[in-house]
């Protein structure tokens, strides 16, 4: 069930330590196959790859570079052979200047057609580089159906589409921002993100997502949305991942850290909270401690 997220660092030799995300780091290349094999030796399901790009610009073009961090790593791990799931995340925001998820017209909107082409151009390298899922984070209209026609057509119609579909424009998301070099310059993502007091919308948007192609999708943050974990469950029968954000990770160790809870306990039982909701899988920072607590008991 467990889903580790790696960050992946073009500018990064070995390994570049994560202060608000204890215990992770931002890996060169060559480390990745290192986490790779904890990680089947920990029994967990797969990997989250994030890249952060040498360069960055107003387009985000970077994200399709095949050999950029992502597409590199993906290729180091299939060379390793690992049995582990290489999940691609998609999305514009750790390629841009601006740090939006996706391409900005003049005005400083978010052109929502006009991302459509990067993103599936990047799903589109990173399934050719191994991939066997691609994860659209970005939240654009539309993505999983030019995602599904670019893949389709460029000759990779077995990799799997999970949309995160029901993604809110949480303050819970810093540390990882910080990690992925990736906090908008101006503005939020409130535009393109969902509204937290929303949770039909959720629905609508898991819908729609399913209805253009996915093959599995996610409800993000997990912790503060388990409600809408368990009526999407309700509703749908695809695969339903949930993602334990950077902030809910970071709030259990800062308390831990000051003798306030018990890091293991509150862990797992955060994550038993999440699966009790009805998620399949999670992703989760705690992915590689709470596999071998698991397997402690
Ligand atoms: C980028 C992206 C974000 C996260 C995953 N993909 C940040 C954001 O939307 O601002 C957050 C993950 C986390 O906090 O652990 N599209």
């Amino acid at each position: 069930m467990l889903v580790l997220p790696v960050f992946v660092d073009a500018n990064v030799s070995a390994r570049s330590e994560i202060a608000s995300l204890p215990g992770h780091a931002r890996l060169g290349v060559r480390e990745v196959p290192r986490v790779a094999e904890r990680a089947i030796a920990a029994g967990i399901g797969g990997l989250l790859l994030f890249g952060l790009p040498a360069e960055k610009d107003d387009r985000g073009e970077s994200a399709a570079d095949p050999f950029g961090p992502v597409p590199m790593a993906l290729r180091a791990l299939r060379d390793a052979g690992p049995g582990l799931v290489l999940i691609a995340d998609v999305c514009l925001c750790e390629y841009t200047t601006h740090g939006h998820c996706g391409v900005i017209t003049p005005e400083g909107l978010i052109d929502n057609d006009a991302t459509l082409p990067f993103l599936a151009a990047a799903a589109r390298v990173y399934a050719e580089a191994g991939a066997d899922v691609v994860a659209p984070s970005d939240m654009m209209d539309g993505r999983v159906a030019a995602i599904r026609d670019e893949l389709d057509a460029a000759g990779s119609p077995e990799a799997a589409i999970l949309a995160y579909a029901a993604k809110y424009a949480s303050s819970f998301y810093g540390p990882f921002r910080d990690a992925a070099d990736c906090a908008p310059r101006f503005g939020d993502r409130a535009g393109y993100q969902m509204d937290p007091r929303n949770r039909r919308e959720a629905l609508a948007e898991i819908a729609a997502d399913l209805e253009e192609g996915a093959d599995m999708f996610m409800v993000k943050p997990a912790g503060p949305y388990l409600d809408v974990i368990a009526a999407a469950r309700g509703r749908f029968d695809a695969p339903l991942a949930a993602y334990q954000v950077s902030g809910e990770y970071a709030a259990l160790h800062a308390a831990a850290a000051r003798g306030w809870i018990d890091l293991r306990r509150a862990a797992l039982e955060s994550l038993t909270g999440i699966a009790r909701a009805g998620a399949d899988s999670i992703v989760t920072y705690f992915a590689l401690d709470a596999a071998s607590w698991i397997r402690e008991r």
